[in-house]
């Protein structure tokens, strides 16, 4: 990172009016309950703002990634080297856009809680996402990373995406996006700022049968458990929790992580792990699977920071 005569920690705090906080424990922000601090984390709740901070921090040297709900990273035990950005406010609301009898248009803050849209738009009474239902992203995250089932993705409902990129707004049309499985080709330097939907409209009882459908398809999955969900992407027409299980690894375990004996694509924080246990304990899942298989499984968590000999940065308590 440069810096400036003036730190640009200081510099930023100065100039911009927002929420932000120095050496922010990662920890607290990702559903795994691990990872060390950012140098600054910053809240954003208009566009401008979130523009003209992109602006400074380029400006300085200085590297920013948005985190949205933090239910796909696996954040390194001494932390990052980048500023995070979180967008709420203004930058985390559903608007109506348009009605018709059989069709609901909206725009989304990419800041918005996928379960809060989900309630939003059952209101409406508008379906088409409720097979998301339990994925516990951000709209933002949830667009990047194209979440979704075996039955629907996020993408699926997208018309068009607004994004920060190299300095300015603009809406792309969906297409454009490179959306496949868990997949988009909007990568790290872009920002997704909103996103245009477009839902179809249902009974309150249809709407309720599917939600029933989707948490059922979800009752392998461990509860109440720090996790980021599936560790590995499918392999095509196969399940990488089902190889991983033939392979004999669940229930196997590394400092305070573990393979879910529930579903083994989950691997848990079960009592205070590091994000050093989670990590190792990975690779030796994907060793062993492709060992018995010959099978290369893909993460689908996205490391963030250093995995070479990372002191633990245990969780206090
Ligand atoms: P984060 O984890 O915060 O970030 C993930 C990536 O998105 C990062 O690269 C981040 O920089 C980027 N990002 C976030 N916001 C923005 C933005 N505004 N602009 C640009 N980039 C951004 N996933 C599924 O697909 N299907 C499931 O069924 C599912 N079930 C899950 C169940 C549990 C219990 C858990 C913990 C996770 C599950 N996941 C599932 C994984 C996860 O919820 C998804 O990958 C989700 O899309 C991540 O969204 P997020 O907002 O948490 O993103
Ligand atoms: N299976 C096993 N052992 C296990 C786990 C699963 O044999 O330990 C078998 C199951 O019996 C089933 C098959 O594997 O026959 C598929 O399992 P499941 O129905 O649980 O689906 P999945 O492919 O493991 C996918 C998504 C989940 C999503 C569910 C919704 C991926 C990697 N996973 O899971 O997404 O919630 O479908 O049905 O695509 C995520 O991406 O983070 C995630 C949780």
């Amino acid at each position: 990172m440069k810096r400036g005569p003036k730190d640009w920690r200081t510099g930023f705090a100065e100039r911009f009016d927002c929420r932000l906080q120095r050496d922010e424990p990662l920890w607290r922000h990702t559903t795994y309950a691990v990872g060390g601090p950012t140098p600054l984390m910053v809240w954003l709740d208009k566009e401008e703002l979130l523009v003209e901070a992109r602006r400074y921090l380029d400006d300085c040297g200085v590297g920013a990634r948005v985190l949205g709900g933090g239910s796909n990273v696996l954040i390194a035990d001494q932390g990052v080297d980048v500023v995070v950005l979180r967008l709420c406010g203004r930058l985390a609301r559903a608007k109506l856009l348009e009605r018709s009898r059989r069709l609901i248009e909206v725009a989304v803050g990419a800041g918005m809680n996928l379960s809060s849209l989900l309630a939003w738009a059952r209101k409406q009474g508008a379906a088409g996402l409720t097979g998301l239902a339990g994925i516990p992203a951000t709209v933002g995250g949830a667009v990047k990373c194209n979440a979704g089932t075996p039955t629907v993705a996020m993408a699926d409902r997208l018309i068009e995406v607004r994004l920060l990129e190299r300095g300015r707004l603009r809406w792309v049309a969906a297409e454009r996006l490179g959306f496949g499985y868990r997949r988009s080709s909007i990568g790290s330097r872009r920002v997704v700022v909103a996103a245009r939907l477009r839902l179809p409209c249902s009974t309150q009882a249809a709407m309720q049968r599917d939600l029933v459908r989707a948490l059922a398809g979800r009752k392998l999955q461990p509860r109440s458990v720090r996790s980021a969900g599936c560790f590995f992407r499918n392999p095509p027409a196969d399940s990488a929790g089902r190889l991983i299980e033939q392979a004999g690894c669940k229930g196997w375990s590394e400092g305070g992580a573990q393979v879910s004996t529930r579903h083994a694509n989950f691997i848990v924080n079960q009592s205070s792990a590091a994000a050093r246990d989670i990590w190792r304990l990975s690779l030796r899942v994907s060793r062993q699977v492709r060992k018995t298989f010959g099978i290369k499984l893909q993460r689908e968590v996205e490391c963030w920071g250093s995995f070479q000999a990372s002191p633990a940065h245990r969780r206090a308590g």
